[in-house]
């Protein structure tokens, strides 16, 4: 069947990787990109589709209740994947009332803009959640992250998360809608904003710049390949049962001092820097508010049941990025002039 999906945040990391699969491998769908072009969204990490005749932007914000229906109905939406949402937990911190109002509001307003939209045939459309591992909480004595994990958000953001996706479940048990969520690791990659610890660090190195590691630099994460989470994207959305979630993750947990350390490592290689001397880069600073020591996720569900498993090997990956922002220099001075310099002086010189 022809389908017209709502990609909504698809000017952001994740969602231009997700939109990229979709408008390439899917030529029978049309594919609707909605963004609201926040600081995080950025029309050039659409390059390689913008031309494409399956391929059409919508600036929009979720917020804005007239703004969903008209696009709802101008490109007779059939199913929804929805990635728009305010994603970085520092600046959760500083101001959460932004979170509550994209990340829960918002993803409100889009449940009821599809259920409004398709209430005479709810069950023949998919509203599929893109989500987060984070809320499940912290990971304080091993074990992993489960499908059936209880729910414990620690930071604004997670807390923020976890209350859409609880929405979303409570719109399939109330109003019947077919809904999938996915709660995936970290993601790392090629258009990754500048402000999550990867991109960070490679900008940071490039421009022998502090790296600054909270605490202690113990905290560990999973890291997932963005491109890998696109497929698994694709595969929960064409594969996934109904009403299920799924978790996706790496199997690639890392402390961040030694994530940072390897990125200093390559990038000592690849700049022609003697080794060791990005390293002296490193900088201890005071730690994140309620900072959630591991994220670890078993994703043998998605695994066993839809076949999905990442492609890439960690260093793999790793290397891709490096490459990819050396090679996008320019797409990373624009972004970090201006609004992002702010950002960086008021939250790291403070
Ligand atoms: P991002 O911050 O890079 O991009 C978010 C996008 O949403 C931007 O293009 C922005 O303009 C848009 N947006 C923000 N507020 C909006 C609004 N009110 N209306 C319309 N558009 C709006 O985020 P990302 O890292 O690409 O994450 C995408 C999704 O995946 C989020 O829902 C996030 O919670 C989830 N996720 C992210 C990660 C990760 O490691 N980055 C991991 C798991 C899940
Ligand atoms: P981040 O990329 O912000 O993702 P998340 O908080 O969603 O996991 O951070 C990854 C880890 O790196 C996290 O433990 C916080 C840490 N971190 C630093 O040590 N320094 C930094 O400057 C940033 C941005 C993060």
């Amino acid at each position: 069947m022809s389908k017209s999906i709502l990609i909504t945040g698809g000017a952001g990391f994740i969602g231009s990787h997700v939109i990229q699969l979709f408008v390439e491998k899917y030529p029978a769908y049309t594919i609707v990109n909605l963004d609201a072009l926040t600081y995080a969204g950025n029309l050039e990490n659409l390059k390689a589709v913008e031309g494409a005749s399956n391929y059409t932007f919508e600036k929009a914000d979720i917020q804005d209740e007239a703004a969903l229906k008209a696009i709802f109905e101008k490109h007779s939406i059939t199913d929804v994947i929805h990635l728009a949402a305010e994603s970085h937990v520092d600046r959760s911190i500083t101001d959460p009332l932004a979170f509550v109002k994209t990340n829960v509001f918002g993803t409100v307003n889009l449940l009821n803009a599809a259920k409004e939209f398709w209430k005479d045939n709810l069950s023949d459309h998919l509203f599929y959640h893109v989500s987060t591992d984070e809320v499940y909480g912290s990971l304080h004595d091993g074990g992993f992250f489960l499908e059936t994990t209880a729910y414990d958000p620690q930071s604004p953001y997670s807390a923020s998360k976890a209350s859409s996706d609880h929405f979303v479940r409570a719109y399939a048990n109330t109003y019947g809608m077919k809904t999938v969520i996915s709660n995936c690791s970290n993601n790392y990659g090629p258009n990754h904003f500048p402000e999550k610890l990867i991109p960070l660090c490679i900008h940071n190195i490039k421009n022998n710049k502090p790296l600054p590691v909270y605490g202690k630099g113990e905290n560990v994460r999973d890291w997932l390949f963005v491109k890998d989470h696109a497929r698994a994207i694709d595969t929960v959305f064409h594969q996934g049962r109904t009403g299920e979630t799924y978790n996706i993750g790496g199997f690639n947990e890392w402390k961040n001092i030694d994530i940072v350390k390897l990125l200093c490592a390559k990038m000592d290689e690849k700049l022609g820097r003697d080794a060791g001397t990005s390293e002296k880069l490193i900088t201890y600073v005071k730690d994140r508010a309620g900072h959630d020591l591991r994220y670890a996720i078993d994703a043998t569900k998605i695994q066993k049941e839809l076949g999905w498993e990442p492609s890439l090997q960690f260093e793999e990956g790793i290397e891709i990025t490096i490459d990819w922002f050396l090679a996008n220099q320019d797409w990373l001075d624009r972004i970090t002039s201006g609004a992002y310099q702010e950002y960086y002086d008021k939250h790291y010189n403070n």
